[in-house]
């Protein structure tokens, strides 16, 4: 592997994010040689911690990545703390002192990242002043900001951000997470649709019926209510992850592989869905929250939420395009919390013959089904194709049979997790896997239109109990179009 050469400057470097998943992804950068010798970490936040403790602290969140106590001790001995208040500008220049001194020490050639992983109110305030108080690097190495969700929490709010990253960074600067970009089975949809003729060909409203995309979770909102209950599930997956999603899937084929074309047809795909008016968003989206079952919490028990709360554990909703390819094919989406199960699909539904020649109704035998093209991403990570074909019985009838590609449990585990692969791909100035302003801001107005009538609407809440699929207006949403969700308990 090619060793890439950077300072990466973390603010919020005591956070569960950075010990959860920074520091394992980098070691894992640093085990395979993306990153070696010329690396180096400046943690910060405003707790006071030495270099010593700092390195402790990273040790153990990547012990469990290796045995090898040489190479975590050698990845350790990277990492350097300055204790940091985001507002106090004095501090600021100790960072730069910090950098300048790890710059000449690694010879890092003045590439820096600098990455804001801390609560939103203040990411506009770090970046407006690593750019005033002089830390962005001079010389000809790069500045890249990498920025974590939330982005806003409406497009107002967003835009307001935006500005002010704008201030000191480039667009091409900017790196906006979105980890679900990193998954391997959601990087696997460009390839499934653009190096197969036999689905690219039939993508469009003319052969596909509908498209599904489940994103479930079987987790409730564990110690994140403060969080949590500020956004809810609209904010929290819609209006990043499941978007996303979805503009890989209507996206039409960009000119090269590559970030500036993949972005460009990502927008022109949001840009046409269809931004609901008040009916629309309310026939359109359905929400649901979570009520108690035997020993589980309803949501409005849960540590840190109110007993009235409105916000909503669940989202379901139908999604059009007003383009070529899409008009008259639904989008349907559906993400929650305390679901049956952890799964994260897409069930792309296939138009059926539109004669049906092997039908004998006298018999009630042999209606064709519809293909489906399932994409597993997460925990299973693969595909699967239904197929009709004619079942061995004496007479004639067919039955649907599964053409089904499935990772082996060992390559799933080696599958690099997205902070590792969105590390790297910061370092090496791609911006594929990240979101642009352009498709965020598209993301939020879209977004923002089913917030504006789920604020004035009162909902009847709790409606689903955990361990289910949610509430039965999401299969009434389907229903009324005569259609079902592919998976079902
Ligand atoms: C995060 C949300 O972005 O994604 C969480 O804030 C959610 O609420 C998580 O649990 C799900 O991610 P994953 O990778 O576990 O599917």
């Amino acid at each position: 592997p090619t060793e890439r050469r950077s300072l990466i400057m973390l603010f919020g470097a005591n956070g569960d994010l950075a010990v959860r998943k920074l520091y394992p992804a980098m070691f894992k950068l640093f085990e395979k040689g993306n990153i070696r010798d010329h690396f180096a970490v400046i943690g910060s936040s405003r707790y006071k911690v030495d270099d010593a403790k700092y390195r402790d602290m990273v040790t153990k969140s990547v012990e469990k990545e290796s045995s090898n106590k040489k190479m975590i001790a050698n990845f350790a001995s990277h990492f350097y703390f300055v204790t940091h208040d985001v507002t106090d500008l004095s501090h600021y220049s100790v960072l730069k002192d910090k950098a300048d001194e790890l710059d000449k020490k690694y010879k890092l050639e003045g590439n820096r990242v600098f990455y804001i992983s801390m609560a939103p109110n203040f990411f506009g305030t770090v970046a407006k002043n690593i750019k005033n108080q002089g830390l962005l690097s001079n010389n000809s190495g790069f500045n890249r900001l990498v920025i974590e969700k939330p982005f806003g929490r409406d497009f107002e709010s967003a835009k307001e951000l935006n500005d002010e990253l704008s201030n000191a960074f480039e667009e091409n600067q900017i790196f906006r997470i979105d980890h679900y970009l990193g998954k391997e089975m959601i990087q696997n949809i460009e390839a499934i649709r653009f190096g197969n003729t036999i689905f690219e060909a039939l993508w469009n409203n003319r052969y596909i019926d509908n498209v599904q995309v489940t994103l479930a979770e079987k987790l409730g909102v564990e110690e994140r209510a403060g969080y949590y209950d500020n956004s809810g599930a609209l904010r929290d997956m819609v209006q990043n992850h499941i978007m996303q999603i979805v503009s890989l899937l209507a996206m039409e084929q960009p000119v090269a592989f590559k970030d500036t074309d993949i972005r460009a047809e990502k927008v022109k795909a949001l840009r046409s869905l269809r931004v609901y008016n008040v009916a629309e968003a309310s026939t359109n989206f359905v929400r649901g929250q979570y009520g108690a079952v035997g020993e589980s919490k309803a949501y409005r028990n849960e540590d840190g939420v109110p007993k009235d709360s409105n916000t909503e554990t669940f989202v379901a909703g139908k999604l059009l395009f007003d383009n070529y390819r899409w008009s008259g094919t639904p989008f349907y989406i559906r993400t929650g919390k305390e679901l049956a199960d952890k799964f994260t699909r897409v069930d792309v539904v296939f138009k059926k013959p539109l004669v049906d020649i092997f039908s004998f109704p006298q018999s009630g035998k042999a209606l064709l089904n519809a293909n489906v093209l399932t994409i597993y991403i997460e925990p299973t990570q693969g595909f699967s194709l239904v197929v009709n074909a004619k079942n061995s019985e004496q007479g004639f009838h067919t039955e649907p049979v599964n053409l089904e590609f499935l990772e082996d449990s060992k390559r799933t585990k080696e599958t690099p997790q997205p902070y590792e692969r969105l590390i790297h791909d910061v370092l090496k100035g791609d911006g594929t896997n990240f979101a642009s302003w352009p498709e965020v801001a598209s993301a939020w107005k879209f977004v923002d239109q089913i917030r504006r009538v789920w604020d004035i609407q009162q909902p009847m809440f709790p409606n689903y109990i955990p361990g289910s699929m949610g509430p039965v207006s999401a299969d009434e949403l389907l229903a009324r179009d005569h259609r079902e969700w592919i998976y079902k308990l």
